[in-house]
C-alpha cells in the first residue's frame, strides 16, 4: 500500500491524473474503472484538460463504472450515468459503446450483475480502478458488514451514505434505498486501486482503511490486501494516519523512476 500526501485536494488530483494519464498513454486500450461523488471531480476535470491540452486520447480506453442507484433512470440528474457525462464522457473522445454503467432499472438485477462481471471479464479486467470512500469507510457501495469477497450485487444503503448522499436528491427520504455495486472482490480483482480522499470528515475512515485491522466492518481496509493500491490524500484526510512522517518522507525520498 502506498499513501501519498498532497498539500491540498487540488494537488492530489493533479497527481492521480498523472497516475491515470500515464496508464492511458502506456496502454491506449486500457480499462478503466470509474467513482462518482465529490471526490474525482477534479481528476476528471484535470483529465478533460489533458485531453483537450496535451490530446490525452481516450479513443481506444473502457470504462466500468463501480455503481449505480437502484431504480434511478440514466437520465435522472442525480444518477451516475448523468453525472460521468457530465464531469467526464460528454467532454473526452471515448466512444458510447465503450462505457459501461450498472443499469439501475433492469428487471433483473442478479442477471445484470452476472453480465457486468463478465463484461469485466471480456475486456480483460480493470487497469486502474478510481475509489472514493465513504465516512463510514465503504468503497464502491458496499457497505459496512458487505464480504470481503464480494461480486457486483444489490446492496441496502446504510442511514450514515444515505444522509451524505441527501443534498444530491433534495432531501433524505428521495435518496434511494438501493444500489447496483461492484463487490470488494471486484475492486481486489483490479490491476491497480486509486483511492483518493479530501476533508477533515474522512480522516477517520482513513486511518481505519490503511492502519487499521482487515474488516468487513471498514470495507476500504480489503485495500491492504491488494499488491498495488495507492491512496492519494490531501493533509486534512491524513491527518488521524499514526505513520504520516513515514509516509511523507518516503514520497520525498523515492528514486526518479518512482515518481508520478
Ligand atoms: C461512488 C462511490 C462511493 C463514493 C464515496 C465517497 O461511485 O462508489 O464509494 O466514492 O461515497 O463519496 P464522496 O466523494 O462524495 O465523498
Amino acid at each position: 500500500m502506498e499513501i501519498i500526501i498532497q498539500p491540498n485536494s487540488q494537488q492530489a488530483s493533479e497527481l492521480a491524473a498523472r497516475i491515470v494519464a500515464r496508464t492511458v498513454r502506456e496502454k491506449p486500450h486500457a480499462v478503466l474503472g470509474l467513482a462518482t461523488g465529490n471526490t474525482p471531480l477534479q481528476l476528471y476535470r484535470n483529465l478533460v484538460r489533458m485531453h483537450r491540452e496535451s490530446g490525452l486520447d481516450f479513443s481506444g480506453v473502457t470504462s466500468f463504472n463501480l455503481d449505480e442507484y437502484v431504480g434511478i433512470p440514466p437520465a435522472h440528474p442525480s444518477s451516475f450515468h448523468s453525472y460521468m457525462w457530465a464531469h467526464l464522457f460528454s467532454s473526452i473522445n471515448m466512444p458510447r459503446e465503450r462505457v459501461n454503467i450498472p443499469d439501475g432499472m433492469t428487471g433483473d438485477i442478479p442477471a445484470a450483475c452476472r453480465k457486468y462481471e463478465q463484461a469485466i471479464r471480456s475486456a480483460g479486467g480493470v487497469d486502474i480502478q478510481i475509489l472514493g470512500i465513504g465516512t463510514n469507510g465503504h468503497i464502491g457501495f458496499n457497505e459496512p458488514s458487505s464480504s470481503l469477497s464480494s461480486r457486483t450485487r444489490i446492496k441496502t444503503l446504510t442511514e450514515e451514505t444515505r444522509l451524505d448522499a441527501a443534498a444530491a436528491f433534495g432531501g433524505e427520504e428521495a435518496v434511494p434505498t438501493h444500489v447496483i455495486t461492484m463487490g470488494l472482490g471486484t475492486i481486489l480483482d483490479s490491476k491497480m486501486c486509486l483511492l483518493l480522499a479530501f476533508g477533515k470528515k474522512k480522516a477517520k475512515a482513513i486511518s481505519l482503511a490503511a492502519e487499521g485491522p482487515v474488516t468487513a466492518m471498514v470495507p476500504g481496509s480489503i485495500l491492504q490486501m491488494h499488491p498495488r493500491a495507492i491512496f492519494v490524500l490531501d493533509k486534512d484526510a491524513a491527518s488521524d494516519l499514526k505513520m504520516a512522517d513515514y509516509y511523507v518522507w518516503i514520497n520525498e525520498h523515492k528514486p526518479d523512476w518512482q515518481k508520478y
